[in-house]
């Protein structure tokens, strides 16, 4: 069986995506810092790993085994960014889901690419472009995803753009993303050293819809 090292565990995407893998061919190692606030629903596919991305031993240890890394942090990202990529590289483990965020090439225009500058300017938005970075000039197959701004909607309802292509809309739901990371979970071979910008359709704008 697939095996899944799910970084960041206790992370709002995150839940989403492994109440998915649960339906799949997927054994998933939930890793997470105080691991006593999640609960486990399946013993045979799940299993709970305390550890933080900013120790590298932590990271190594739970990597044995592991097909692909799905990295839902937030935090010091350039640091466990440079762990994930080290751990990766000692034991062998190729693939990996990085979530990021809109904005970290610029790509975002008019007044949104403003605002959203004055929003995540300041340690924020920098620290998200230099891990992604650090990624793309790693050897591994990674798939960073760039969502635009997350709601809570119980809905499913994406598109894509590619790193080079102007960031399209304004907002997306935290299902959306989680959908998008189970697909390529399922077909690893989908969006290999891609970057991609996940919005809503229809959503253009000067911001997203509860800040109008
Ligand atoms: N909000 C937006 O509109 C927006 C838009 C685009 C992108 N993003 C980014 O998308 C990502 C995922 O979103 P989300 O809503 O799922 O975020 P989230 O709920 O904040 O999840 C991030 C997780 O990272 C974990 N984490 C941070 N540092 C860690 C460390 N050193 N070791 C282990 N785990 C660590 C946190 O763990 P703890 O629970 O232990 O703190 C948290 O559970 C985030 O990076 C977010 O900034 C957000």
């Amino acid at each position: 069986m697939k095996q899944v090292l799910v970084l960041g565990a206790h992370g709002q995407i995150a839940q989403i995506v492994t109440k998915n893998l649960l339906a799949e061919d997927v054994q998933q190692k939930l890793f997470l810092r105080s691991s006593a606030r999640l609960t486990v629903a399946n013993p045979q596919k799940e299993k709970l790993i305390e550890g933080n991305a900013l120790s590298l031993f932590d990271l190594q240890q739970a990597m044995e085994g592991v097909d692909i890394v799905y990295a839902n942090l937030a935090g010091n990202v350039v640091e466990s960014a440079k762990n994930v990529i080290a751990a990766m590289k000692a034991k062998g483990v190729k693939r990996l889901i990085w979530i990021s965020t809109l904005g970290i090439y610029d790509e975002v225009p008019g007044e949104y690419g403003k605002w959203n500058h004055e929003q995540l300017d300041g340690g924020y938005l920098e620290t998200y472009a230099e891990a992604a970075q650090l990624i793309e000039d790693s050897d591994l197959d990674y798939t960073i995803i760039r969502p635009a701004w997350l709601d809570n909607q119980d809905e499913v309802s994406y598109e894509l753009t590619r790193k080079g292509e102007a960031f399209k809309g304004t907002e997306v739901s935290r299902k959306s993303i989680a959908d998008l990371v189970t697909k390529i979970i399922g077909e690893p071979s989908l969006y290999v050293r891609e970057s991609l910008g996940v919005n809503k359709p229809n959503t253009d704008g000067n911001k997203p819809a509860w800040y109008r």
